[in-house]
């Protein structure tokens, strides 16, 4: 039996996704749940860009259902090219039961699935983020219930890891994706498409105030994602009108929730008063993320 990978959301139906989120929340009300469901596995956690939370709550979450996570790094391991990838999946399915992978490029990640012989998590790459956005419905449906027939809005750069997987969910939760991004940093016409055909209903504009328009939910991620550091000061000018301010939330519902799924900049994409204000659920969905990942490795391990 091939082994049960969690890369993307768009390549699991709608209602595994769902049952995935409906662990999250039964294991967030009930800490104690699936408590000794790992017990004797070992995760391992490899990181080619710095990570906080992924890290932490991937090595809590494991730890409490009873397992054990090691950490390494790309260059410990000597993961230098993709040729290294199917021997360090080949070996690795030897030593432990899963594996989580931050990388760069994504056909890392499915190179490193395609040769293990145990599950492999994406802990995010420079396309996708499904985590995040697993631990961001959460919390939205904590705060505001169900996203069907909702609006969820985005604005900044398009083409973001976590703007994508959002893209995928809205394959398999019936919300419109509104997303305001400058030209050459939306999204590009295939994954609209594919999107659109597999049921999505997504709108892409130019203008922030237009797709946060009677938005219940504004999200945005920073400008500058991890390995663009060269490309900062463009992309902070090209950037600057997507802000999420007091004045783009007025916008929104009254009672839109604001999310990103951090680390953030204050005062460049969000200020300050936005992500620390009432609207702002940042920290339950950054919370989420112990809860969704312990459901993640459960459905991985056909716990659930
Ligand atoms: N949101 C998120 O994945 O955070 P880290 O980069 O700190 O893991
Ligand atoms: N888009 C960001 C997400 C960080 C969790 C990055 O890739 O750096």
């Amino acid at each position: 039996m091939s082994p049960r990978h969690f890369l993307d959301l768009h390549e699991h139906s709608a209602e595994e996704i769902k049952h995935i989120v409906s662990v999250g929340h039964g294991v967030k009300k009930n800490r104690s749940l699936h408590a000794n469901a790992l017990a004797g596995k070992t995760l391992a956690m490899i990181f080619e860009k710095p990570s906080l939370r992924t890290r932490v709550s991937f090595d809590v979450g494991m730890n409490q259902l009873g397992g054990h996570a090691i950490m390494l790094t790309g260059s410990e391991i000597q993961l230098k090219s993709d040729t290294s990838i199917p021997d360090a999946a080949r070996a690795l399915s030897r030593y432990v039961n899963l594996i989580m992978f931050r990388t760069h490029d994504h056909g890392y990640l499915t190179g490193l699935a395609e040769h293990a012989t145990i599950p492999v998590i994406n802990g995010l790459t420079n396309d996708t983020h499904p985590c995040q956005v697993l631990a961001d419905i959460m919390a939205y449906e904590e705060h505001r219930g169900s996203l069907t027939g909702k609006t969820v809005a985005w604005t900044g750069d398009g083409r973001d890891n976590v703007c994508t997987s959002w893209i995928h969910a809205a394959m398999h939760y019936q919300f419109k994706f509104k997303i305001a991004a400058p030209k050459g940093h939306q999204p590009t016409t295939e994954i609209i498409a594919m999107a659109h055909e597999k049921g999505a209903f997504i709108e892409v504009t130019d203008d922030p105030a237009s797709a946060v328009k009677d938005a219940d939910c504004v999200l945005t991620d920073t400008w500058v994602s991890m390995g663009q550091e060269a490309e900062s000061i463009t992309r902070r000018e090209i950037f600057t009108p997507y802000q999420v301010n007091a004045a783009l939330m007025a916008q929104a519902k009254k009672d839109a929730v604001f999310m990103h799924c951090l680390p953030a900049y204050r005062g460049l994409e969000v200020t300050s008063d936005v992500i620390d204000g009432p609207q702002s659920i940042v920290w339950d969905a950054a919370e989420n993320r112990l809860h969704a990942q312990k459901a993640v490795m459960l459905w991985c391990m056909g716990v659930i």
